[in-house]
């Protein structure tokens, strides 16, 4: 890889583009060129980029010759339209959509977790130079879950996800915003579904499950399943036993996610918060005392996944158990977490990745 690369930032006007701009200059990304695409109506477009202006120019084939790095964030039918016959001609893809996570030979990458996986760029005839970003709640999760799982193993995760606005793009944001003004106003909220928005109930002083299909027979939401099969690919267990419940909270952004976790072997309290404490990437906030603990405002803007109350699963203790027992070591865990999702979940994930490949 050329070490000052011509780089593409496809989706750059979006809500994951304009992050990947900035964290792109704030973490001094070695590049030559730099190109911000998006669709025709934002063509001339001026995004600002260390100082100066970037112009937006259409996504088309065209545009992406002779780019060596390509951030994808326009969602899956363009990366589906662009990538391949980018990847074949030598672009690196770097996708953010769910377009290629679960194809064969595609590396489905979180830099601390697993990346050793970007080894296999070449592994898939079909989709050659494709990395996939994995889904935003399950990089969240598994920053949090991969050192515990290093540590002690993992028998079995059950995970409840708070999702804020953010995470269905710019729309999403606004509709949330909006909503919440009329409301305040005194106006009847109604399903922006129903108004060309994007969500299917109101969402105001709301919150649902996930805005993604529910599968008939599984029952499980499409976010739900990103999470579990994303999961065993990342850890390359197919057999990593989970349960995953996804909400659509109103909250702008970073998402939250409550976190039952069986170990293969147990651990105090304080082995465990050492573990998480000791990851890159992952800043421990759990202050009993002051009843302080991650929020979505403490993670917005910020790189680190949050974790805190860490404290043993109550349920696999008696009755009758006292405070030396919950020092002794326990075979499962709660935790709650935070993560700001257009930043590691998504734009920061994939310029590590950038950086990785440099
Ligand atoms: N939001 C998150 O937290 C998050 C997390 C992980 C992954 N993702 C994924 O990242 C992708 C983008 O999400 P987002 O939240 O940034 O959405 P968004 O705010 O709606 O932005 C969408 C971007 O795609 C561009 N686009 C739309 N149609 C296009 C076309 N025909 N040709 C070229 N560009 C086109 C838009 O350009 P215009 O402005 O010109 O329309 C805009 O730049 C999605 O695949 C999403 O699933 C999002």
């Amino acid at each position: 890889m050329n070490k000052t690369p011509t780089i593409a930032v496809a989706g750059a006007t979006g809500a994951v583009g304009r992050e990947m701009l900035e964290i792109l200059e704030q973490r001094k990304f070695p590049h030559g060129t730099i190109k911000a695409l998006a669709s025709p109506r934002s063509a001339g477009q001026q995004l600002p980029y260390r100082g100066g202006t970037l112009t937006v120019e259409p996504l088309t084939h065209e545009s992406l010759r002779g780019v060596d790095i390509a951030l994808f964030s326009a969602g899956s039918s363009i990366s589906k339209e662009f990538a391949p016959a980018a990847g074949k001609a030598g672009c690196v893809i770097v996708d953010n959509s769910s377009a290629f996570r679960m194809s064969d030979g595609v590396p489905l990458t979180i830099p601390e977790v697993n990346p050793e996986s970007i080894r296999n760029l070449h592994a898939s005839a079909s989709l050659p130079n494709v990395i996939a970003n994995p889904n935003c709640s399950t990089i969240i999760l598994l920053m949090a879950l991969t050192p515990i799982r290093r540590a002690f193993g993992v028998e079995r995760t059950i995970v409840s996800t708070y999702q804020a606005a953010s995470g269905a793009g710019a729309k999403g944001m606004d509709e949330l915003e909006a909503q919440t003004r009329d409301d305040l106003a005194g106006k009847v909220v109604r399903p922006g579904i129903e108004t060309g928005g994007v969500f299917h109930e109101p969402y105001a002083f709301n919150l649902f499950s996930h805005n993604t299909a529910v599968d008939p027979v599984t029952g499980l939401n499409v976010e739900e399943s990103k999470v579990i099969l994303e999961t065993r690919k990342i850890w390359n267990d197919p057999s990593a036993a989970l349960s995953a419940t996804c909400i659509r909270v109103p909250v702008r952004r970073a998402h939250a996610e409550s976190v039952n976790v069986t170990l293969k072997t147990p651990a105090t309290t304080a082995q465990v918060r050492e573990v998480l404490s000791k990851f890159p990437g992952v800043r421990v906030v759990d202050d009993r005392a002051a009843n302080l603990f991650p929020t979505p405002l403490k993670a917005s803007g910020k790189d680190d996944v949050l974790v805190g109350r860490i404290r043993p699963d109550a349920s696999r203790l008696p009755a009758s158990a006292t405070a030396a027992d919950y020092d002794q070591p326990a075979i499962a865990f709660d935790l709650f977490i935070c993560g700001d999702q257009l930043r590691k979940g998504a734009a920061l994930n994939a310029v590590q990745i950038a950086e990785m490949l440099l």
